[in-house]
Parts: structure tokens; C-alpha cells; sequence
């Protein structure tokens, strides 16, 4: 591959900035140039006027713009087709009445295949370069997931979802203690860096995923704790929820207090699933760990997480669908923990990356009172990518457009969506050029659709669904 030139209106947040600095790192740059060298290096990233001289193939994108590309950190490939589900209510009656039944599907290899294939077509179609994928259940369709997304090119962290408890309509979901661990075992070995053999180069890599506290046991959690700390330096992941939902009477984070007689959720996930919260097996947490929404925590599982360098997928489409409040914005960022942005789909109805930084966007400035916040749009394009890379600690590899990075982006087209094409072209701007800046990639990343994701790269190749 020789070098290529990419011509645009370059959005990113560059360095290694943590949210509070994002719109210190903000850089924009309307004629810029992104090259890009034959291995898919970023080797230039800057003004188009001061390009070095033969720099490669050139790609004119104007009137277009260049982001780093998405990230989504937590999405269920097996709820490809569970999205806008109806009559599940909140969260415990909406698995066991639409999605465990959607999951069990998957049963069907043939189904599982054409799944996996419309799956990595979405995520092209939203620019979601690199993922944290919820699994299936089904080994088969886990190679299914594997498989088509290596054809993709795609970036892909997953693992089948555990569970070794639930409800009659997770039946087929459900495995017994030991084939748990030896499934996760052989998923591993198969799929986690298949596709270099080498962890810190490859797009493929496999977590560990407990479905949530309630589907698993405390014996499950001591026999995933010495699984993963045998797998911890191979670079293998874990991803699950944490206090989701709370309704009264039904909610997920007392019946799981409940259940486990602990003191915090967390503590499930953190070796102290005994009750009293007593230390029972290893911890799960780690700088490759992921737990998705964390609307409900206690300040000390905040710190708790920031100390060990879990993450939170924040997902607020899924908590309006599913109606599960809103994760409080200053008292999370307060604590310390990165916050990378996910779908969640189907417990989200969309795919798209910005729409989920939108909603955050309008959730947060409806918190009630001084909790109330209007997010900087360079620390929505942040949730987005960098700390995105960052929640999958691959953030020395992409998520914006360092000298040295992984050539992942995104082409955005405005023309291609006709509402956004006409905010670009007509909106009222500041006479502030800084303010000016802000308010164009607002208006970007709250008019983006699939419609204006025209091309999308990851390691400098472009990838095309089927
Ligand atoms: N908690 C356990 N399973 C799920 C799931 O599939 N979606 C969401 N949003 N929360 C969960
Ligand atoms: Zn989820």
C-alpha cells in the first residue's frame, strides 16, 4: 500500500487529554491533511497548505470531515435484530420477555452467520471502527462474529456471554459451571489475537464476559477470577454490566445486593462476591476491563474503578429505552474514571456512535438542578473516541490522529444527509473563531447519520461491507 493523502476538515482530540482537557486538545484544522503511510501509519496530520512534498495518492474529501473513528464499547452483536423491542418494560422484564428469546436464535448456525454479517455491516455503516462486543451464547456464532469481522477488517474485542443461572426463557443461554470456563477457555485460544498472533498488533482480541451478577454465580465468579488472572498478561479483556437499573421492587441493583448479600455491586465483579462483601476469589477489574452504564454506583465503586482503571461504557439511549435514569456526569468525571460511550444496542436503537454522544449531550443538561451540565462538544468527540480507545487500552494505537497512531477514520460527507448539509452551510456562527470551532463540530456530531458516514478506514484501509 502506497502513502495516501487525505483531504477534509480535521476534527480530534490529540494528545492524551482525560475529558476535563478535551477542549484544551480540541484541534481543527478546515484544510487539513491527514497521510497516511504504507504500513497505515498517520504520518502527517495538519494544514493541506503545509503538506510535505510528494506525500502519496491524494483523496479529496472537501467539503467533508476527517474524525478519528468511533468507538463503541459496549454493544450485543446477539440483539442484532432485538433493536426497538416492545413490551419488555424496564430492564429484568424486557430480558426475559424480548431478549433472552432473541438470543436463544442464535442457536441456529445459519442464522447466527447471516447475523454476524448484517452486524459488521452496521458498524460500518456507523463508522464504528473498533468495538467491545457483547457476545452470543454460541461458540458457533462467536466464530461466525470472529470470522466475518476479520473479513470486515474491523477492530473486535468480545466474548460469548456467560450465564450459568436465569429464567426459563434464557434456557438454551445457560451452561453448566464447568463448560462456562472451558467454552471462555477455548474461545481464547482460538480467536483472542488470531489474526497476528501477536496481542499488541492484532484487531481481533477476546474478553471475558459474566452477562451480569444475576446470571452468573459466586461460584462462576471465583472460577472467571482464576481464569482471569491466568489470562491477564495475555491481554484478554472483561466486559459485563454494573447498576443499571434500580427500579423499586424489581430493579437489578438491589436483587443483585440482594442475592449476593454484598455490599455494593462492584464487589461482585471485584473477588468479593461473599456475603458481607468478604473476599471470595480474584478480582476482575483491571485497565481492560469494561462495565457498561454504572448509573446507580456509590462513590466508592467510582474510586474503586478509577483506582484499578476499569472503565464505564456510558450508554444514554439504552437508559432512556429502558428507562434506567441517567448516569450522574459531575460526580462520575469527579471520580477519576474514563468514560467511553456505547450503544448498547438493542437496549439503544441506534448504531451510531453520535447519536449516543447527543443524547448524553441532552440528558446531562437535564439533570436536575447544579448537577445539570451542557457538555463541551470536544468532550462529546472524546467520549466517542479517545476514551473509547483508552476503556480498550489500546489508546497508544488509535482513537485520534497522533503522529505514529493507526490510520482510523472516518469520512463525513454533510451532502449525504441534507439536514446537516444545510446547518453546515447556513447556520449562524460566532464572530469567535474558538466559539465558531465549537459550534460547527456541535452541530456536526449532533447531525451526523449514516447517510453522512461516506467512508470509513481502520489501519489506513478502507473497509466496504459484503
Ligand atoms: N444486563 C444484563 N443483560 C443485559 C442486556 O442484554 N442489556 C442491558 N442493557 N443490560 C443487561
Ligand atoms: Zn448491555
Amino acid at each position: 500500500m502506497a502513502s495516501h493523502v487525505h483531504l477534509g476538515h480535521v476534527f480530534h482530540v490529540a494528545g492524551s487529554a482525560l475529558v476535563t482537557g478535551a477542549a484544551d486538545a480540541l484541534v481543527s484544522i478546515p484544510d487539513g491533511a491527514l497521510v497516511v503511510d504504507e504500513s497505515g501509519d498517520i504520518v502527517y496530520c495538519g494544514e493541506r497548505t503545509e503538506l510535505p512534498a510528494e506525500s502519496g495518492t491524494v483523496h479529496d474529501h472537501r467539503p467533508g470531515y476527517l474524525l478519528p473513528g468511533f468507538v463503541d464499547t459496549h454493544v450485543h452483536f446477539p440483539q442484532t435484530y432485538a433493536g426497538d423491542s416492545y413490551g419488555g418494560g424496564q430492564l429484568l422484564e424486557w430480558l426475559n420477555q424480548c431478549i433472552f428469546p432473541s438470543e436463544s436464535k442464535f442457536a441456529d448456525p445459519e442464522f447466527a452467520q447471516q447475523a454476524a454479517v448484517e452486524f459488521c455491516a452496521r458498524r460500518i455503516a456507523a463508522g464504528t471502527t473498533a468495538a467491545m462486543v457483547f457476545g452470543s451464547a454460541f461458540p458457533h456464532a462467536q466464530d461466525s462474529l470472529f470470522t466475518e469481522t476479520r473479513r470486515a477488517g474491523l477492530r473486535l474485542v468480545s466474548g460469548r456471554g456467560i450465564q450459568t443461572v436465569g429464567p426459563e426463557t434464557a434456557r438454551s443461554l445457560i451452561t453448566s459451571e464447568a463448560d462456562a470456563i472451558r467454552l471462555t477457555r477455548e474461545e481464547i485460544d482460538k480467536w483472542h489475537a488470531a489474526d497476528t498472533g501477536d496481542v499488541d498488533t492484532a484487531l481481533l482480541h477476546v474478553a471475558i464476559v459474566p452477562r451480569f451478577s444475576l446470571s452468573v454465580t459466586a461460584e462462576t465468579l471465583k472460577n472467571l477470577g482464576e481464569l482471569y488472572d491466568e489470562m491477564r498478561s495475555r491481554g484478554v479483556y472483561v466486559h459485563s454490566h454494573l447498576n443499571e437499573n434500580n427500579r423499586p421492587g424489581s430493579g437489578e441493583v438491589d436483587s443483585t445486593k440482594q442475592a449476593y448479600q454484598v455490599d455494593s455491586y462492584l464487589d461482585t465483579y471485584d473477588g468479593k462476591f461473599l456475603p458481607g462483601s468478604a473476599t471470595g476469589g480474584k478480582s476482575l477489574l483491571g485497565r481492560r476491563t469494561i462495565l457498561a452504564h454504572c448509573v446507580h454506583c456509590q462513590d466508592a465503586e467510582l474510586e474503586r474503578m478509577a483506582q484499578t482503571g476499569t472503565s464505564i461504557s456510558h450508554c444514554p439511549i439504552s437508559q432512556l429505552f429502558l428507562g434506567s435514569g441517567t448516569m450522574p456526569w459531575k460526580r462520575t468525571v469527579a471520580s477519576g474514571v474514563n468514560i467511553a460511550a456505547g450503544t448498547d444496542f438493542g437496549g439503544g436503537d441506534e448504531w451510531l456512535i453520535p447519536r449516543v454522544l447527543g443524547d448524553a449531550f441532552k440528558v446531562h443538561l437535564t439533570e436536575p438542578g447544579d448537577d445539570g451540565i451542557s457538555m463541551h462538544p470536544a468532550e462529546m468527540l472524546f467520549m466517542g473516541t479517545l476514551a473509547g480507545a483508552r476503556a480498550l487500552d489500546m489508546e497508544s494505537r488509535f482513537g485520534n490522529f497522533d503522529i505514529g497512531k493507526e490510520a482510523d477514520f472516518v469520512v463525513v460527507d454533510p451532502s449525504g444527509t441534507p439536514a446537516l448539509e444545510a446547518n453546515m452551510a447556513w447556520a449562524v456562527r460566532s464572530s469567535e473563531p474558538e466559539l465558531a470551532r465549537d459550534q460547527t463540530l456541535f452541530a456536526l456530531l449532533m447531525g451526523i447519520r449514516e447517510s453522512s458516514i461516506n467512508e470509513v478506514y481502520v489501519q489506513g484501509r478502507r473497509v466496504t461491507a459484503e
